[in-house]
């Protein structure tokens, strides 16, 4: 299937659930409300889309950003950015990361992903107010390797039983930074970084998108501690069996990056897993990140998420 619209910009959906290429536009062309309206409907509809071949400098992808929503600023980086476009995180080395925590990047990855579903996560997913949506650009890529995976949440909500989807609607979930990590023996400066910088918020378990209206399964790997008012043991064992559907291979879409790839994914409506396959192979790769922000969670019921402690709608 393929949609064509006006000024040649093309749709071409790669994989049954998730995942949509976006042909015939120039993103630092400026997009004209049209091609707008056809971005953002691929991206409700496919909920991740990729381009290819663009030459966004920094300026443009947040020109780019800015037809979509607004810019999210970060007060405390996770990474630098570059002087002049606070709303862009720049990764460029992948050691970098665990290098700061006085461990190697690859031990930081394994201490934060020991289980393989724990790498799993929407970006920014224990904030009352995760971002809308993320667009991602790549500039230095290694030569093979590196792709990214994401999972679309709500088809995982669709497939599930309806007698377990009901079930979920009434549930709800603490996300908190830093769930699952497993501390080195002795002191851990990474662990003392996540004391210093606790965020934590009770989400709805199945959100109802603000803009599509589907009910999205909001599970990840990363984040979410536990379910509410039921036992520890049972809450293992449901957030297995959602995680398990959340991340079925019919539900998931994996791109391989090259230079002046972009990718674009609503936030709300998926999960995605980084590499972790490249880090040890010696090439750069340097990505540059804008978030859009996002509106608070709502359950089934209406009911808001509620944050517990470091995060407040609207407050980077
Ligand atoms: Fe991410």
């Amino acid at each position: 299937m393929t949609t064509k619209q006006g000024g040649g910009i093309e749709v071409r959906p790669v994989a049954g659930y998730i995942g949509a290429e976006i042909t015939g536009v120039d993103l630092a062309d400026g997009l004209d409300e049209a091609q707008v309206a056809v971005v953002r409907a691929a991206v409700l509809r496919w909920k991740v889309v990729f381009f290819r071949g663009q030459r966004l400098d920094h300026e443009g992808q947040v020109r780019f950003a800015r037809r979509f929503g607004e810019p999210v600023v970060l007060r405390r980086r996770g990474s630098a950015s570059p002087a002049g476009h606070p709303e862009i995180e720049t990764t460029a080395d992948r050691l970098e990361l665990g290098g700061r925590y006085g461990m190697e990047h690859d031990e930081w990855l394994r201490r934060r992903r020991h289980i393989p579903l724990r790498g799993w996560h929407c970006d920014h997913g224990a904030r009352v107010d995760p971002p809308a949506a993320t667009i991602l650009r790549a500039e230095t890529v290694p030569p093979y390797g590196g792709d990214t995976t994401w999972a679309n949440l709500a088809a995982a909500y669709a497939g599930l039983s309806a007698p377990v989807r009901a079930f979920a609607d009434g549930l709800r979930a603490e996300h908190r930074l830093g769930v699952g990590y497993q501390s080195r023996p002795g002191d851990d400066a990474y662990v003392r970084h996540l004391l210093d910088h606790q965020i934590a918020t009770v989400h709805p378990l199945v959100r109802v998108h603000p803009e599509t209206g589907e009910r999205v399964l909001f599970v990840n790997g990363y984040y979410v501690e536990h379910i509410e008012d039921v036992s520890r043991a049972e809450s293992r064992l449901l957030l297995e069996l959602l995680l398990e559907q959340a991340t079925r291979p019919e539900y998931t879409v994996r791109f391989h990056w090259e230079p002046g790839s972009v990718a674009f994914w609503d936030n709300r409506a998926t999960i995605h897993l980084a590499p972790s396959d490249n880090a040890h192979l010696g090439h750069p790769r340097t990505m540059h990140r804008v978030m859009l922000a996002g509106d608070v969670p709502a359950g089934v019921d209406g009911r808001p998420s509620e944050a517990l402690v470091g995060s407040a709608p609207g407050r980077w």
